[in-house]
């Protein structure tokens, strides 16, 4: 199987050589410096990652998740997303959830003794004929993406297993998995319940309300799952659910947070980039590069560009109304801070850079990200104070470092450990925060602090594992490869080696994006001297260099807040106030 050059890789090549020459020499000392500093802090987040894996065998395994205070564990599958705690199986004891999804980190930090020993566990041991009610979309991304992309490591060859005694058990339970999945999808709209049970399917009298990103965040596990297995069913059921979900976005391309699936109507028309929507956008796009499908940037890119226009507000993104595009709530919520990281791989630096900024004076003004905050009023939602350890913060950095290598970032990423440490970190493993005012604790370590936010920080300070390979990760922060072989012939323009190197000297510096020449495809960039930057993927010049216009037609879309320019009664383009 051939493998593409990694995108992530050669974008970020691209934009190490755009850095002018003259600050080389400096850049060269500071990266010297800074990687003393990478190492030492490489090696703090190494032992935060065994601290909370090693609690979770001792205390908690096979249970599903680690009670960090009590020492003792909790089955929480049948938990996640089911905020009033319905229909909670009776004896259902676990399927090892937080093993499943510390698989990839395992692999990243070189654990290929452990890695090995998880796999042989679960292949012997994991069975999924549980009377358990599991949410889709949470099974989805933490159970059947750790799967599928643990498959994909187990069969790697750069980490052999130890034993060679690897014979696709992980791919068998995958595919079992998805089986399961299936009657959630048989609804008149084809779009999925929220719900399934593993044993018994869809139950009687189950809720029709789903979210955004309940239906429009499965293509990634779904298509990889029906990649290796040669079965098509999987990546057609998730795909049809993506499509009738865009189908039902307004005349603006904004999407709502909830929908019911039997009507295919919407019941909340207020959404935003975070909670019930964010992993919609960012499969849209991760989708295209995994798949190489035209469909989906033709999607993403109508999608990202409605955000950039409707929610932005500076550096921050508040909600808005789908049918009017009219702000509804001023909030800045924790799981928005996986949008920069976003950008980085569309190539709007800039703009990731300045939100990514913002989102890291909120995380020093009390240490860590409230999950809700109220731009509005600057202070913290009443009720949603707590931080659950989310990754989403770590991860932009990550991105953003990769992209920029600005060491700035790994000064971030300490004050990250740091506050980790601190504040989270008990004998027992690593405690939620219930309350960031007093910083009190919860007797919860999610799954996710193994599977993203120590894999985020560990890969901002060493990325080694990266190198010579060509991945993408979930939204769940498992490693999936790009192959050739799973892209459609893409037309030339997409071809990566086109559009991620660029071809001549004036080209190369150029902050431009990766993604400028798709997203402009009517415009020939004019490449003599760079001077004029393009700074957003969401750019469009005016027709004319001299920004002369006769009417609107003439003028493009501005570069840093995505808006149309219009044309003045002087006949220039620009961004005028209309009334
Ligand atoms: C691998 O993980 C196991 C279990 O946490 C640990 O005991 C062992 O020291 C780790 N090995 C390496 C090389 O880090
Ligand atoms: C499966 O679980 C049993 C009981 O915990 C254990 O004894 C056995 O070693 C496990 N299988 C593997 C391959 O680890
Ligand atoms: C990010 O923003 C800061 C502050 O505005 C600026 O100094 C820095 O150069 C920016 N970095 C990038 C890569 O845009
Ligand atoms: C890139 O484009 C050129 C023509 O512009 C084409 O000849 C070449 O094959 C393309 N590169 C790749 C890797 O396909």
């Amino acid at each position: 199987m051939n493998m593409l050059p990694s995108i992530l890789q050669t974008w970020v090549v691209m934009f190490l050589v755009i850095s002018p020459t003259l600050f080389a020499a400096s850049v060269s000392r500071v990266d010297s410096y800074s990687s003393a500093r990478k190492r030492h802090l490489r090696e703090k987040v190494r032992k935060m990652f065994y601290h909370a894996y090693e609690n979770y065998l001792t205390h908690a395994f096979p249970h599903d998740e680690l009670k960090p205070l009590t020492k003792s564990f909790t089955d929480s599958l049948s938990e996640l997303g089911n905020l009033k705690l319905e229909h909670l199986p009776q004896d259902y004891s676990g399927s090892a959830l937080s093993l499943i999804e510390s698989l990839s980190s395992l692999v990243i930090l070189g654990n290929n003794t452990e890695f090995e020993r998880g796999v042989l566990w679960l292949s012997d041991n994991l069975t999924f004929d549980v009377d358990a009610r599991v949410n889709l979309f949470e099974c989805n991304i933490r159970v059947l993406g750790g799967l599928v992309s643990a498959h994909i490591l187990a069969t790697d060859s750069a980490n052999r297993l130890v034993q060679g005694s690897y014979n696709n058990q992980l791919l068998t339970l995958a595919e079992d998995l998805g089986r399961r999945f299936l009657p959630a999808f048989n609804t008149p709209t084809g779009l999925p319940y929220a719900w399934i049970n593993l044993k018994y399917g869809v139950i009687e009298s189950e809720t029709t309300e789903t979210s955004t990103s309940g239906c429009g965040s499965l293509i990634l596990e779904m298509g990889a799952l029906s990649r290796l297995t040669g079965d098509p069913i999987y990546e057609s059921v998730a795909l049809r659910a993506l499509r009738k979900l865009w189908s039902m976005r307004s005349s603006l391309n904004l999407v709502g947070t909830t929908l019911d699936v039997t009507t295919g109507q919407w019941i909340g028309y207020s959404s935003g980039i975070g909670a019930g929507v964010d992993s919609f956008y960012e499969y849209l796009f991760k989708a295209h590069i995994l798949f190489g499908k035209e469909d989906f940037w033709r999607m993403f890119q109508s999608a990202y560009l409605a955000v950039q226009k409707y929610f932005r507000h500076g550096p921050w993104y508040h909600e808005a109304d789908m049918r009017t595009g009219k702000a509804t709530y001023w909030q800045l919520t924790s799981l928005q801070a996986f949008w920069p990281g976003l950008q980085v791989l569309v190539g709007d630096i800039a703009a990731a850079n300045s939100s990514h900024r913002e989102f890291f004076y909120v995380w020093q003004k009390f240490g860590v990200l409230p999950e809700r905050y109220l731009l509005d009023h600057q202070i913290i939602h009443p009720t949603e104070k707590y931080y659950p350890l989310r990754p989403e913060f770590a991860e932009s950095t990550f991105y953003l470092y990769q992209a920029t290598k600005d060491p700035w970032y790994i000064e971030v990423g300490e004050s990250i450990v740091n506050s980790l440490n601190s504040y989270t970190k008990v004998e027992g493993g690593f405690a939620s925060i219930r309350d960031v005012n007093t910083m009190q604790l919860e007797d919860h370590q999610h799954s996710f602090f193994l599977a993203e936010t120590c894999k985020y920080l560990y890969l901002l300070f060493d990325d080694s594992f990266l190198v010579d390979r060509n991945i993408i990760f979930t939204t769940e922060g498992h490693p999936l490869p790009v192959l050739s072989s799973w892209h459609e012939k893409l037309p030339e323009a997409y071809i990566p080696a086109n559009w991620t190197f660029p071809k001549s000297e004036s080209q190369r510096r150029r902050r431009e994006s990766a993604m400028t020449l798709q997203v402009c495809p009517a415009t020939t960039l004019s490449l003599n001297h760079g001077d004029q930057q393009i700074e957003s993927a969401c750019h469009i010049p005016d027709v004319r260099g001299d920004h002369r216009c006769l009417s609107d037609e003439d003028c493009g879309v501005d570069s840093t807040n995505c808006r149309k320019r219009s044309c003045s009664t002087a006949s220039y383009c620009g961004l005028w106030l209309v009334t």
